[in-house]
């Protein structure tokens, strides 16, 4: 049963990854019918959650993507299939350009098409830059100092013409840094790029020690500040944008407010974990800036969004227990990139 709103036909894009299997769990929760698509570049079809009727395909498969919108009658589309590494993003732009932003606007002309009139967007921190005033609130200027955030802005901004002349409602949800697992679905890239999911490697001794990018930013120990929030938090903000679409678009920051260097999230893995968790410096990450924070104000007071796992301790413990069987897991899927 829908816990709010009447129940909805929604398609979610990269629902096979890290947060779009979490938050179709969400969706399924709040008694909507969900459909996903994922192209499985980088997402797992296990992932998937077993109510959603699943789609292998592209978003730049227009043809598919019309006829799924059109047989399944989707009212919404969750859109979060992307690509989102900052430092691929650099060495690599065009793919980046082609994904997120290209095929971004595929999906939205189909959705114009298919009459389809809402949207949640993921959005990200990287659309600001390097911002000297934390934490970052919406209405700051857009500067972004990576690919990767110039390709969402992009889309952002499309979302905005295509509200305009076709009347389709956005939110976006400017996401900071994902962290934690639900039950079923956590954090698994290969190659894997992200911090926590590095450090639990590290912990349980399958990479021998962590790379620590850059010990000089203007921070209070030398490394980057990020706000890590919980997956499943961030999860149920995509069910409160859906129903906020009835009063128009907007835009919220999606993060706790609170800020930990990359040592204090090292130092809290090294308790959760009870393992030493070796490190080593190396030149900091092309891209990297040096403070992310959310002010989340808005979310919280138009939303009435609240984060429920707000302290670093409970998602290094969920990603920590989630993750102790995912190689199993990934393995037996018999995925070809495992
Ligand atoms: N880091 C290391 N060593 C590593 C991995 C990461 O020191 O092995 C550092 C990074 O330099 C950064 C911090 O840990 O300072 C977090 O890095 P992540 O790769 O985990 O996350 P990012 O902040 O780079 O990026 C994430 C998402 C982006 C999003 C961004 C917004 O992947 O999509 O958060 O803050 F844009």
């Amino acid at each position: 049963m829908a816990t709010k709103g009447k129940t909805m036909n929604i398609l979610i894009t990269g629902g096979a990854g890290y947060i779009g299997s979490v938050v179709t769990e969400e969706c399924v929760a709040a008694g909507h019918n969900t459909f996903v698509i994922d192209n499985l570049v980088s997402g797992h079809k296990w992932m998937v959650h077993p109510n959603s009727e699943f789609y292998e395909a592209d978003i730049r498969n227009t043809p598919v993507v019309n006829q799924i919108l059109q047989k399944n009658r989707i009212e919404a589309v969750i859109h979060m299939a992307a690509f989102s590494v900052v430092g691929d993003s650099m060495s690599g732009p065009y793919g980046y350009y082609d994904n997120n932003v290209s095929g971004g606007l595929l999906l939205l002309d189909a959705m114009r098409e298919s009459g389809v009139k809402k949207i949640i967007f993921s959005s990200t921190a990287a659309v600001y830059g390097e911002p000297e005033e934390q934490p970052i609130e919406e209405s700051v200027e857009l500067r972004p100092t990576n690919a990767y955030g110039e390709t969402k802005l992009a889309f952002e901004k499309a979302l905005k013409w295509f509200d305009y002349a076709h009347g389709i409602k956005y939110t976006i949800l400017r996401y900071f840094n994902a962290a934690g697992a639900s039950q079923r679905c956590g954090e698994l890239h290969k190659p894997e790029t992200h911090l926590i999911p590095l450090v639990l490697e590290v912990a349980r001794g399958r990479i021998p020690v962590l790379q620590i990018y850059g010990n000089d930013y203007p921070t209070k120990d030398g490394t980057c500040i990020r706000d890590y929030v919980h997956v499943r938090d961030l999860a149920r903000a995509h069910i409160l944008g859906l129903e906020s679409l009835e009063k128009g678009s907007d835009v919220y920051n999606l993060g706790s407010g609170r800020g930990f260097t990359v040592r204090e999230v090292i130092d809290a893995a090294r308790k959760v974990t009870d393992r030493l968790i070796p490190v080593i410096y190396s030149d900091r990450r092309d891209g990297d800036p040096p403070i992310l924070v959310a002010s989340p104000a808005k979310i919280i007071q138009k939303l009435g969004w609240t984060p429920d796992y707000s302290d670093l301790t409970s998602m290094i413990e969920s990603a920590w227990k989630w993750g102790n069987d995912h190689h199993h897991l990934a393995k037996a899927s018999g995925e070809p990139r495992w």
